[in-house]
């Protein structure tokens, strides 16, 4: 029998658990999104959060151990997220991994959201090695990293404001999307012409990112709009914006492979299911779509190159709130 890592994943409001081999072969990945819970508050509310990755955390492993054909019995090794997102969150999932594990003897490996992203990367059936740039756009990070082995990278820029993932989400609210709204605003750009309207790309220094000026100048914009025009030019408004976004990243993660000498590229991250971003970088390995906004076989997947922790060392485990 395969070794049988059980991942689980609750650092903001998606509530998932994977079974994943040691080699990176996905059995099962099961996501439970809460987005239409949050969507009426525009946002991620982290108490609501909590109460339902609670209700959610049983099921969601039952069913990832369904999916896989599998048992409590079979899985060798328990990975968790231990941060950063909402501390809330994170506990109800860390908890439930340390029961798991404690109850069976299992050893438990506490793994980094960020570097779970990356370890998307090492999922069979296409899998690549270090070296190589990797651009993480998400909800709540965006960063260029340098991928020297699997067990971490060294972070070569990162946004100074906002995450590209918020950047599109913000977008999305100012024209009339709702939340979670990248992807409805991928779509509706689909449908626009991107040089309708000329938005700016911020200048930072180095290999940093900033989005809120673009946020901000959309706003103007919008507001600046007759009624009926805006309705008429949501499309081009939305295209045009996409394309500031992906500008930004696009330029960025082939500036930071210029540095690095790497001729491999990757993206992860919830914005790495952009469409745009995907066609603009033709010489780039993109996560697979369905792994690229927050899952736990990417946790899974993780902890197969991080430090595991033998019971019952790990009860203590804390969660963290900010990258570290
Ligand atoms: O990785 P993720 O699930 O969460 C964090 O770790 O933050 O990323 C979620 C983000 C959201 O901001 C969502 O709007 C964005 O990814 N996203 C997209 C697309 N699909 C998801 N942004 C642009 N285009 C998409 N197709
Ligand atoms: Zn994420």
């Amino acid at each position: 029998m395969a070794t049988l890592i059980l991942g689980i994943e609750t650092s903001c409001d998606e509530t998932a658990a994977a079974v994943v081999t040691e080699s990176g072969e996905v059995r099962s990945s099961v996501v439970a999104s809460q987005a239409d819970l949050h969507a009426r508050y525009g946002g991620v509310v982290p108490e609501i959060a909590s109460r339902r990755h609670l209700e959610l955390v049983s099921p969601v492993v039952a069913a990832a151990l369904d999916d896989a054909g599998a048992t409590l019995e079979d899985v060798d090794r328990v990975g968790v997220t231990q941060g950063p997102g909402l501390v809330g969150a994170l506990l109800v999932g860390l908890s439930a991994a340390k029961a798991i594990a404690w109850a069976r003897g299992l050893e438990l490996v506490p793994v980094d959201h960020l570097r779970a992203h990356v370890a998307t990367m090492y999922l069979a059936p296409n899998a690549i090695e270090p070296p190589f740039t990797c651009l993480l756009a998400s909800g709540g990070h965006t960063m260029v990293l340098a991928v020297r082995d699997r067990s971490g990278f060294e972070v070569l820029g990162s946004t100074v404001d906002d995450a590209a993932g918020e950047a599109f989400d913000k977008g999305a609210r100012l024209l009339g999307l709702g939340y979670p709204g990248g992807a409805a605003l991928d779509r509706l750009a689909g449908e626009g012409d991107p040089e309708a309207f000329s938005f700016p790309v911020a200048r930072v220094q180095g290999l940093d990112f900033s989005f809120s000026g673009l946020k901000t100048a959309l706003l103007y914009t919008v507001r600046d709009l007759a009624e009926d025009e805006l309705e008429a030019r949501r499309a081009d408004l939305a295209a045009s914006y996409q394309r500031a976004i992906v500008r930004a990243l696009v330029g960025r993660l082939r500036a930071a492979a210029e540095r690095t000498g790497d001729t491999t590229l990757a993206v992860v991250g919830g914005v790495a299911a952009n469409s745009e971003l995907r066609a603009a970088l033709p010489e780039a390995r993109f996560a697979p779509l369905a792994l690229c906004t927050d899952n736990a076989a990417m946790v899974a997947s993780a902890a197969r190159f991080a430090r595991p922790l033998r019971s019952p060392g790990y009860l203590a485990l804390d969660a963290y709130a900010s990258a570290v």
